[in-house]
């Protein structure tokens, strides 16, 4: 059975929804070089983050990530997904060597045996993500797995990967979204470990939408998988002196977060960004870019994440020593909302076999620009393409808050289980040695 879908209008345009105060929480710093203001800021965010828990059902929605008219992909045309025996949804147009194995070019298999964990069962897995346990009934969604028409992807063996994270600091870096692929990886660890009391978050801290940092560690293999929250990468800051009125906060794009620090010392570094990049976060809050001293007023979004990203790309090279840490950007994850009001979205039982667009995103491009002119090896996942075959994965109605349809996050287990094993398939196989995996997607 094939499924074939296509909305009415797919072009997203961002909804002027987002609350200013979710944006400016916890990254803004008057003065960042002093103890005090860093004493007074971390009792003003613990503040801020009490009154946002008791409002966090009302603020969910303000927290969706919004998608923007211009960057979405215009009418790209996407070979049809194949249909051999098995049920396949995906892309197939071109057949390299196993050595050149792009992984990214693939399409989705039924498999039986997935999926890897339950979340119910997961003390990691946030509610909101967990469908079955919100009342979802369909369970066929978990149970496709990515197939690279070249080559195959490691099965997952949790003894294995635990085994090959032993002494380890692993550390995500980003939006929602990379908060999601950091409780799947825990949550597919997890499956591992007997005592589950061993498994525990750092600071006894629980999962909380706009929390700065969540570090679980697995004392029986001594090590960590932590989180930490950096929506745009780059700093964000209050209003400079002397601005226009309509300005309340910059993002300083030549500067990478200030807690940028605290991923140094780590053995395999997981970005995201782009979620947040639409004027619904940015400039409708007040938000505007700012390079040294100057105000750039007139930058274009698409123009300020490239500039971002050659930060971060400098960052990297600058103070990472990439013999020790392996160091991962994934690309953007496509939505699927119905239409441009993101009020509503149609959560199909299968992978659609058309992307209507979705496999595109100009965050990717601009990712995979940076990075093939970067000095140090750095491994793109290119999971864009991939995931816009799975309107059928997103949370939709079965998440903490069923008021509003989420079609921006993906159900766990799910989807970003997949990222995980595609990441562990670099980790313990040759896959992508370093040198070639600046190039993928080029
Ligand atoms: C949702 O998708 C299914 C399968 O593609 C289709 O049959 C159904 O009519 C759609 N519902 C709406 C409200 O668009
Ligand atoms: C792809 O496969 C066809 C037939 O199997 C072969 O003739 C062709 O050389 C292959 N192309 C590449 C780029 O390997
Ligand atoms: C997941 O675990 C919960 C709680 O133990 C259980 O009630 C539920 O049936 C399990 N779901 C599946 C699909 O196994
Ligand atoms: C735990 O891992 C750290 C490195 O992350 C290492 O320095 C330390 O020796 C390890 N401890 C044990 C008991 O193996
Ligand atoms: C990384 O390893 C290479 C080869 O072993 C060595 O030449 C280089 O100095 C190392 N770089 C750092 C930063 O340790
Ligand atoms: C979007 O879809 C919802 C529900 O189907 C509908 O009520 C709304 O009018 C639509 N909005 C637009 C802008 O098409
Ligand atoms: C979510 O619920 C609404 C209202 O009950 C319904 O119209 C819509 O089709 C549902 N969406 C999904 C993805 O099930």
């Amino acid at each position: 059975m094939e499924v074939f879908q296509r909305s009415k209008s797919f072009n997203q345009r961002a909804l002027s929804v987002v609350s200013p105060r979710s944006l400016s929480l916890g990254s803004p710093r008057v003065n960042r070089s002093s103890f005090n203001w860093r004493r007074f800021h971390v009792l003003i965010t613990i503040g801020f983050s009490i009154s946002f828990l008791m409002a966090i059902g009302v603020v969910y929605i303000y927290v969706l990530p919004s998608l923007t008219q211009a960057f979405h992909g215009f009418g790209i045309s996407v070979p049809s997904g194949t249909s051999d025996e098995k049920k396949s949804f995906g892309i197939s147009n071109s057949n390299e060597s196993l050595e050149d194995c792009d992984i990214f070019d693939g399409s989705w298999v039924q498999e039986i045996t997935y999926p890897l964990y339950n979340a119910s069962e997961c003390p990691f897995a946030e509610r909101g993500f967990n469908c079955l346990g919100n009342g979802r009934v369909d369970k066929d969604y978990q149970e496709w797995r990515w197939k690279p028409k070249n080559c195959d992807i490691r099965l997952f063996n949790v003894n294995e990967a635990l085994e090959s994270l032993r002494n380890k600091r692993v550390v995500f870096v980003g939006d929602s979204m990379s908060r999601t692929q950091w409780e799947s990886l825990i949550c597919m660890l997890m499956t591992g470990i007997e005592d589950k009391h061993s498994v525990y978050e750092v600071n006894g801290n629980e999962i909380t939408k706009l929390i700065r940092y969540l570090g679980v560690r697995f004392s029986s293999f001594n090590f960590t998988i932590e989180f930490f929250r950096s929506v745009f990468l780059v700093q964000h800051g209050w209003m400079p002196r002397h601005a226009p009125k309509r300005v309340r906060s910059t993002l300083k794009l030549d500067k990478l977060d200030d807690i940028s620090n605290q991923w140094v010392d780590s053995d395999i570094l997981i970005f995201n960004s782009g979620q947040w990049w639409v004027p619904g976060k940015l400039f409708e809050t007040g938000c505007y870019f700012q390079t040294g001293n100057s105000l750039r007023l007139g930058m274009s979004i698409p123009n300020a994440f490239g500039v971002a990203m050659n930060t971060w790309a400098s960052w990297v090279e600058k103070r990472i020593d990439t013999n020790r840490t392996r160091i991962f950007f994934r690309t953007f994850e496509p939505s699927h909302w119905s239409n441009h009001s993101r009020r509503s979205c149609n959560v199909t039982q299968h992978p659609v076999s058309e992307t209507e667009g979705r496999d595109q995103s100009l965050f990717t491009d601009t990712i995979l620009e940076v990075v093939k002119n970067m000095k140090v090896p750095v491994t793109v996942l290119q999971i864009t393409s991939m995931s816009a075959f799975r309107r059928d994965a997103h949370v939709g109605n079965w998440s903490d808050s069923q008021l509003v349809p989420d079609c921006s996050h993906w159900c766990l287990p799910g989807v970003p289980d997949m990222w995980n094993e595609i990441v562990f398939s670099y980790l313990l196989t040759n896959h992508g040695n370093s040198l070639q995996s600046n190039q993928i997607g080029a």
